[in-house]
């Protein structure tokens, strides 16, 4: 398969850098398409972590890299980010929207305003993609050009002292000049000669916008056919979507959670799986595997391989429990979109716990090798979702990762 999507399918922080990173091997470009520099994916080798918030999560495989229109690019994080990584082959598409220091600011300020804040990473993304609606945001190709914003009145408006954003002009003005090319053309050029295109999704479903819990969510489209509008590339030429889901659920920020935990286990999960985010190290509220909501994203994006990680994570419980069914005053549904409006009482499914096991040792020897418990857990997913899972991660490193 030659173009291929890897989506989260869960509230993001699934694990898809991990993945991008150990799929990208085989692909000659990697793209992100959607989201900004709120999306933190995390990348282990040989002990060694690097955090991706703008640039695509192949960058250590030495690969083509692209950031498309969709994505809206803080030039601050990512001249960091670029110089934190050495030479890499970046292409930035002129069309972005970027980010300025007055949408980082805007975005923290309407975050106190709210009556209830929705616990954005206060990066400017909700204000920048706004902005962009409204016809204020600079593109790439302005900022790159000269082109200050014209944002006085607005900054007036807001009480909002523009000192910092002179300095901010020259740095991002050079720099996004060097990198500008005209991404979809450059990923069809690719595509035509038969090379291997891999787009990785920021954030997860249950954030998008449209599809998922809204207000909570994010402010672009995280699902896979967003690729057609946020890198210009044609959806009728993806084959192979894969959906990234964690073996239990986790949230940063506000809004609904129907398998939410509290007190000690919670406390333990969050420990074992190091739930703290990658982007703003708040601690990530944990709870069991929802398969209702994760049912519906597999529909919603037309998965057709999934990749469970973390399963690592749920060893040492006392017990195990997975969501299959959702239950609304006393009826049993497998209704994801009603929860949007109605309260549901998740059904769950128990599973024998997952001993303690040497994971390292593990996934050198393979998939027969996991722990049974472990199976049974991937069996129930692959049972209720109606997709094969194709790879199961056991921990952080890239070879901790096993073909199932
Ligand atoms: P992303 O946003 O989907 O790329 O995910 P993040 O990188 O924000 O969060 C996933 C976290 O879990 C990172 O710290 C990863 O290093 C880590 N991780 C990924 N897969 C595994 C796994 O299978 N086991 C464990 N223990 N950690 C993992
Ligand atoms: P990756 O790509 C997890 C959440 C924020 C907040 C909501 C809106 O690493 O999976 P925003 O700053 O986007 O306006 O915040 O969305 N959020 C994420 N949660 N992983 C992410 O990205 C996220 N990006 C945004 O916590 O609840
Ligand atoms: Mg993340």
């Amino acid at each position: 398969m030659n173009v291929s999507v890897v989506v989260g399918l869960q509230w993001g922080d699934e694990g898809k850098g991990k993945i991008i990173d150990y799929m990208s091997e085989d692909y000659e470009a990697a793209v992100r398409f959607n989201g900004g520099s709120n999306a933190g994916h995390t990348v282990t080798v040989n002990g060694k972590r690097v955090v991706f918030h703008l640039i695509p999560s192949a960058a250590l495989r030495g690969k083509k890299l692209y950031i498309g229109p969709g994505v809206t690019i803080d030039p601050v994080q990512l001249i960091k980010e670029y110089n934190e990584l050495g030479n890499v082959q970046l292409k930035v598409d002129p069309r972005a929207t970027v980010v300025t220091p007055f949408d980082i600011w805007l975005d923290r300020k309407l975050e106190e305003m709210r009556g209830s804040a929705i616990g954005t990473t206060g990066r400017g993304i909700g204000t920048s993609f706004a902005g962009r609606m409204f016809r204020f945001s600079p593109r790439v190709c302005d900022i790159a050009s000269g082109i200050v914003p014209d944002y006085g009145p607005m900054f007036t408006a807001f009480n909002y002292n523009p000192s910092e954003m002179k300095k901010w002009e020259e740095d991002s003005t050079l720099y996004l000049r060097e990198h500008m090319a005209d991404v979809p053309w450059e990923l069809m050029q690719i595509y035509e000669k038969g090379g291997k295109i891999l787009f990785e999704s920021a954030q997860g479903t249950l954030l998008d916008p449209l599809y998922g819990t809204y207000p909570y969510v994010t402010s672009s489209n995280t699902i896979a056919p967003y690729v057609s509008i946020g890198a210009g590339f044609p959806f009728n030429r993806v084959d192979d979507i894969i959906g990234v889901m964690k073996a239990y659920q986790t949230r940063v920020g506000s809004g609904p959670f129907p398998t939410e935990l509290s007190g000690s286990l919670a406390d333990l999960i969050r420990q074992n799986g190091a739930e703290f985010g990658s982007t703003t190290g708040r601690p990530r509220r944990v709870g069991w595997l929802d398969l209702v909501s994760v049912k519906y994203a597999t529909r919603l994006n037309q998965v057709n391989r999934i990749v469970v990680t973390k399963l690592d994570a749920l060893s040492g419980l006392e017990n195990l429990r997975v969501a299959t069914r959702y239950n609304y005053q006393g009826k049993s549904s497998s209704d994801f979109t009603r929860s949007l409006y109605d309260k549901p009482e998740p059904e769950y499914v128990e599973l024998d716990p997952i001993p303690d096991a040497d994971w390292a040792s593990i996934s050198k020897r393979g998939y027969d090798s996991l722990p049974a418990q472990a199976k049974r857990l991937v069996e129930l997913v692959e049972q209720e979702l109606k997709v094969d899972v194709w790879l199961v991660s056991v921990g952080q490193e890239r070879g901790m990762t096993v073909v199932a």
